[in-house]
C-alpha cells in the first residue's frame, strides 16, 4: 500500500492542465468519491493495526498534496483565462485622443459670448420655414429674386411655400411676433442657399443675427455695438467702416468692413490691397418689419445685423476652401486642438 501511495504522490506532483475542464477532470480522477485517492482510504480498513498510524499519516499527506495540487492548477488556468499574455497592467495607459471643437463652433461661441456681454440673449428658430418668416415679414417684395428657386430650396410650393431658411433674419420675426420690446437677441444658426458647391460657396452655411429693439435705439447705438464687437473679435487695434447698402428689412442699411487683420490695413492679397475686408450687413430695422411683426414703429426703433460665421472663421484662421468645414477630415479639425 505504501508503494501505491508513493506512486500516486509522484503522479500527482507531475500533473499539468491547460484549462479549467482539464483541472476538473483531474479532480474527479483523484479526489472524487470514487477517485484514486479516495479508493485508497477504502483500502485503509484492511491495514494491520500496527501499521495504521504510519499509513494513516501517509494517506492524509497524499490527500493534502492532491488537494493543493488541484487548487494550484485551477488558479493557474484561471489567471491565464482572464489575462492577455504579455499584458503589463502596471504600465501607464496610452493617452486617449481628444476630440476638438469644430472651428465654426469655436467662432460662433466667441461671437455669442461677445454679444452676451452686451446683454444679448440667444434666440432660436426652425431651419424649415415658411415664406412669411423668411421673406414677407422681412419686407421682401413679391418679385424679389431671393424668392426664386435658383436661390432658395423649396420643400413645398402648394398650398403654401415651405422652404429652408436662406438667412437667420427669419428668427427676428419669430421673436418679434411673440415678444414686445425691449428685445435684445442673438441668433446663431444654419442657413441654406441653392448654390453650386465650390471653394467659395456652399449650399449651406452659418450665420449669426443680432436684433435690438427698444425706445430711442439709434444708428449711433448700432455703430458702437459694431465697433465693440470688431475689437473684441479681432483685437483692439481693429478699425471699422460702414458703407451704405441695401437690404429689404433695414433702412438705412450698411455693410461693415474691418481693417484687414492680416496686413493691419496696409494692403495685401487677402484684402485685395484695399486694407479693408467686408464682414457683415446691418441697418436700422425697417418700420414695415416692426409693423408686420406687431410692434408699434412710432414708439420703437431697432437695429439688426447679420454675419456669416464661415467668413469670420476664414478671417481668423485663413481657411482657403469652404468645403473643408463640412468634410470632417480630422487632419483639418486637429489643427484647432489648441484653439480653446
Ligand atoms: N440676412 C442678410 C443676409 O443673409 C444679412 C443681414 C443684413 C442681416 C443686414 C441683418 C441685416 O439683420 O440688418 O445676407
Amino acid at each position: 500500500m505504501l508503494e501505491k501511495i508513493n506512486n500516486l504522490k509522484a503522479q500527482i506532483e507531475g500533473l499539468t492542465a491547460s484549462n479549467a475542464a482539464e483541472v476538473e477532470a483531474l479532480r474527479i480522477k483523484y479526489l472524487s468519491k470514487k477517485g484514486e485517492v479516495s479508493l485508497l482510504f477504502n483500502d485503509f480498513r484492511n491495514v494491520p493495526v500496527e501499521q495504521k498510524k504510519a499509513m494513516g499519516q501517509a494517506l492524509n499527506e497524499l490527500k493534502n498534496i492532491a488537494t493543493d495540487k488541484i487548487n494550484a492548477l485551477r488558479d493557474a488556468v484561471e489567471s491565464v483565462d482572464t489575462a492577455v499574455e504579455g499584458l503589463d497592467l502596471s504600465r501607464t495607459a496610452s493617452a486617449i485622443k481628444l476630440g476638438t471643437r469644430h472651428p465654426l463652433s469655436l467662432v460662433r461661441n466667441e461671437i455669442v459670448s461677445i454679444f452676451s456681454r452686451l446683454g444679448f440673449s440667444i434666440a432660436d428658430g426652425p431651419e424649415i420655414e415658411d415664406d412669411w418668416h423668411v421673406f414677407s415679414s422681412m419686407n421682401f417684395p413679391a418679385d424679389h429674386p431671393a424668392r426664386d428657386m435658383q436661390d432658395t430650396f423649396f420643400i413645398q410650393r402648394d398650398p403654401a411655400d415651405v422652404l429652408l431658411r436662406t438667412h437667420t433674419s427669419s428668427v427676428q420675426s419669430r421673436v418679434m411676433e411673440k415678444t414686445q420690446p425691449p428685445i435684445r437677441i442673438i441668433c446663431p444658426g444654419r442657413v441654406y442657399r441653392n448654390e453650386a458647391i465650390s471653394a467659395r460657396a456652399h449650399c449651406f452655411f452659418h450665420q449669426v443675427e443680432a436684433l435690438y429693439v427698444d425706445r430711442n435705439v439709434s444708428f449711433a447705438d448700432l455703430k458702437q455695438t459694431l465697433l465693440y464687437f470688431a475689437q473684441e473679435m479681432f483685437g483692439p487695434a481693429t478699425q471699422i467702416r460702414l458703407r451704405p447698402s441695401y437690404f429689404p428689412f433695414t433702412e438705412p442699411s450698411a455693410e461693415m468692413d474691418i481693417s484687414c487683420n492680416l496686413c493691419g490695413g496696409k494692403g495685401c492679397s487677402f484684402c485685395k490691397h484695399t486694407g479693408w475686408v467686408e464682414i457683415l450687413g446691418c441697418g436700422m430695422v425697417d418700420p414695415n418689419v416692426l409693423e408686420a411683426c406687431g410692434i408699434d414703429s412710432k414708439e420703437f426703433t431697432g437695429f439688426a445685423l447679420g454675419m456669416g460665421v464661415e467668413r469670420i472663421t476664414n478671417l481668423k484662421y485663413q481657411v482657403k476652401d469652404l468645403r473643408m468645414f463640412s468634410e470632417n477630415d480630422t487632419r483639418f479639425l486637429d489643427e484647432f486642438q489648441s484653439a480653446h
